[in-house]
């Protein structure tokens, strides 16, 4: 078992901060990665089609004889992760409950802001991680749906990103956050713009780098890492053609990326 790869999925290229992370964090195990080109995005579908889309995309990376499972997507996290857990024998972990954990862990005034997709936002799947570990703090949410396609188009440091962040970003200020947790695969790439907006009062929370945490637990935990032996590149999958994936996907790697394979999920 520990030699298998870890299976990554999200809706396109946003996971990719989840497995740079996992590869900065656990530098000796595969990863193979999909990302399903073909149907994102799921933040703005309903639960019922991100469910079935996610309960295919695991069934795929459960095919490749996977050990452990990152559902990489908030928006799949927030609705299908039960769902998953259920059907696969193997551990499933998503990216919602280290985002909150750690959030939790560094709030002082116990004010958390969080933002994500319209989906995400619409579960309460941040709302009730946090009132789970805390039922005491209060939690203020915003659907920031222009992020996504300003990362993907490459201007998360442009001065329109700047503009839609302190619109989005305004109300929760003014409930007096002390903590922001980022609650979209692709926001890590706004942060410097988005802590410049919050101020340096305010704490931004990584999913990605909490989620790698967890899963490096977890494999300890299970007595599954691999601790050793050749390094071994990560396989990709995506279920629309490669190119845009490619190319927009070298920016949330932070590396140039090749080598992916187009699927069908059926
Ligand atoms: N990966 C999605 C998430 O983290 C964002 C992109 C999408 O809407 O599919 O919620």
């Amino acid at each position: 078992m520990p030699e298998r790869a870890i299976g990554i999925f999200d809706s396109g290229v946003g996971g990719l901060t989840v497995l740079r992370e996992l590869r900065r964090q656990l530098p000796h195990e595969e990863l193979v990665y999909l990302g399903d080109t073909a149907r994102v995005p799921y933040g703005t579908k309903s639960p019922q089609t991100v469910g079935r889309y996610a309960r295919e995309a695991a069934r795929f990376l459960v095919g490749q004889r996977v050990k452990l499972l990152v559902v990489a997507c908030n928006t799949a996290s927030a609705v299908a992760l039960d769902d998953l857990a259920a059907i696969h024998r193997l551990p499933v972990v998503g990216v919602i409950e280290p985002g909150a954990r750690r959030a939790l862990e560094v709030t002082r005034s116990g004010r958390i802001g969080v933002i994500g997709t319209e989906g995400t936002i619409r579960s309460r799947a941040y709302e009730r991680a946090l009132h789970a570990g805390n039922p005491d703090v209060d939690v203020c949410v915003a659907a920031c749906p222009l992020f996504v396609p300003l990362a993907e188009e490459g201007w998360a440091g442009h001065a329109i990103a700047r503009l839609a962040a302190v619109e989005y970003l305004e109300p929760l200020l003014q409930r007096g956050i002390d903590t922001l947790v980022l609650g979209c695969t692709h926001y890590p790439l706004l942060k410097p713009i988005l802590q410049e907006v919050v101020g340096p009062g305010v704490k931004l929370i990584d999913s990605a780098e909490e989620t790698a945490k967890t899963v490096a637990g977890l494999l300890a935990a299970h007595g599954l890492e691999r601790r050793g032996g050749e390094p071994r590149p990560p396989r990709y999958f995506v279920t629309d053609v490669a190119e845009r994936f490619e190319r927009v996907g070298g920016a949330f790697l932070g590396a140039p990326l090749a080598g992916v394979t187009t699927v069908t999920l059926d």
